[in-house]
């Protein structure tokens, strides 16, 4: 609960590895997702290459942090995995959102960077990670020891509640 409410969106980080062991309970809480009918859809490409890092930014211009993170860990959907048309979306984002709050509860940083919907961010890195035709890139976490601090924000807002219709 803790984690929820601390998370932020963090995109400077230090020198320090991650241990494969940390980027395997980051990655156990995105399996731990829901998805739709238990389709668990997903695959995740854990990325430690620098020039692999170094090329996103040239065709996401929301990711410039990437290469000063040791390590990224992209989430893909797999079509073939599908039971209901679509659905894998929200899957996805579950678990996308799962993982970034392990990433908070272990001490570590990172942001959701959108890939999916976005044609040339989706191309750009079917082509860089060699994905086959069936997996869709979704999301990409940078993954670092935090090296800069964000308050918890509230953004709690009763206007947006309704109670049985609008
Ligand atoms: C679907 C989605 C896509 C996002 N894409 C990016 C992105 O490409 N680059 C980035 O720096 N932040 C991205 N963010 C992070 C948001 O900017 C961030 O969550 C928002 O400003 C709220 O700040 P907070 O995460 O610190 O609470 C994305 C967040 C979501 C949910």
């Amino acid at each position: 609960m803790n984690a929820i409410f601390r998370r932020r969106s963090i995109r400077k980080y230090t020198d320090e590895q991650v241990s494969e062991e940390l980027l395997e309970k980051i990655i156990r809480a995105g399996m731990a997702a829901p998805s739709a009918g238990n389709e668990q859809p997903w695959h995740f490409v854990i990325i430690t290459d620098e020039k692999i890092l170094k090329e996103i930014p040239k065709f996401h211009p929301y990711s410039s942090m990437l290469p000063g993170a040791k390590v990224a860990i992209a989430v893909c959907a797999d079509l073939n995995l599908q039971r209901y048309d679509g659905y894998w979306v929200q899957d996805c984002s579950a678990a996308t959102q799962n993982m970034l709050l392990m990433v908070d509860e272990l001490g570590l940083g990172s942001v959701w960077l959108g890939v999916y919907p976005t044609e040339e961010r989706v191309i750009g890195m079917k082509k860089l990670l060699n994905l086959p035709d069936n997996i869709i890139p979704f999301s990409i976490l940078p993954i670092g020891y935090p090296g800069e601090k964000k308050e918890p924000v509230d953004r709690f807002d009763k206007s947006r509640i309704h109670w049985n219709i609008w």
